[in-house]
């Protein structure tokens, strides 16, 4: 199989997390392949604050959504941020900074793959407080948490349902429900909207 197929199908979402530190030299070799990818002119609209001292980490996991109880060992979490200014804006509405972020976070967390590292992104936070506690200022949009960490291999502090996941095979449609040739032939139904 090829190699960076079998990169993409090892990471996981996964929350069994280590507080054991990660050193400073592996954090930057995260933050160097989040940062080599693309994006639209070159505009780079990511910014990332990388979140490994203890007392700000504990400040800012007090406003996760509580689903997010499992990143609380967590020893460094990266925020994404960017705003919609600091990407291509296209004339007929398309807006490119998010889609940048998203591809740098998708390096970060297969570098941490390769690693050995969980990288999970999250988006179920209180965003304003994370902000003040990080000093991003209001202009920004905080688009994701990533919370890192070594695997624990000790799933006993994870709710019934994420102990199943930890370990369950992974889920997505079948490819010929998101592909089609030659023609657009989807009739979609989005999720319900998150809170
Ligand atoms: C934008 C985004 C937001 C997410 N938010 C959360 C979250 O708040 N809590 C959580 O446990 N997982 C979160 N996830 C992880 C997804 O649930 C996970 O990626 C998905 O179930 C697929 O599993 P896999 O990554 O192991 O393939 C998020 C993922 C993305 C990309």
């Amino acid at each position: 199989m090829s190699e960076i197929l079998s990169a993409i199908e090892q990471r996981r979402a996964r929350r069994a997390l280590s507080p054991d530190p990660i050193d400073r030299d592996a954090i930057e070799t995260l933050l160097r392949a989040a940062h080599l990818a693309p994006s639209c002119a070159n505009h780079q609209p990511w910014r990332f604050v990388a979140v490994d001292d203890p007392e700000i980490l504990a400040r800012a996991k007090a406003h996760l959504s509580s689903g997010n109880y499992w990143a609380d060992p967590s020893p460094l979490i990266v925020a994404v941020v960017s705003r919609p200014d600091l990407d291509c804006r296209i004339s007929d509405g398309r807006e490119y900074y998010a889609f940048g972020c998203g591809m740098a976070a998708m390096n970060l967390m297969i570098q941490a793959t390769e690693l050995g590292l969980i990288a999970h992104p999250i988006a179920g936070f209180k965003q304003a407080p994370i902000k003040g506690v990080l000093g991003i200022p209001e202009s920004y949009q905080l688009i994701t948490l990533i919370v890192c960490g070594r695997p624990s291999g000790d799933h006993s502090a994870l709710s019934d349902k994420h102990r199943i996941d930890e370990v369950s095979e992974r889920i997505r449609r079948p490819l010929d429900e998101v592909v089609s040739w030659n023609r657009f032939a989807f009739d979609d139904q989005g999720p319900e909207p998150a809170a």
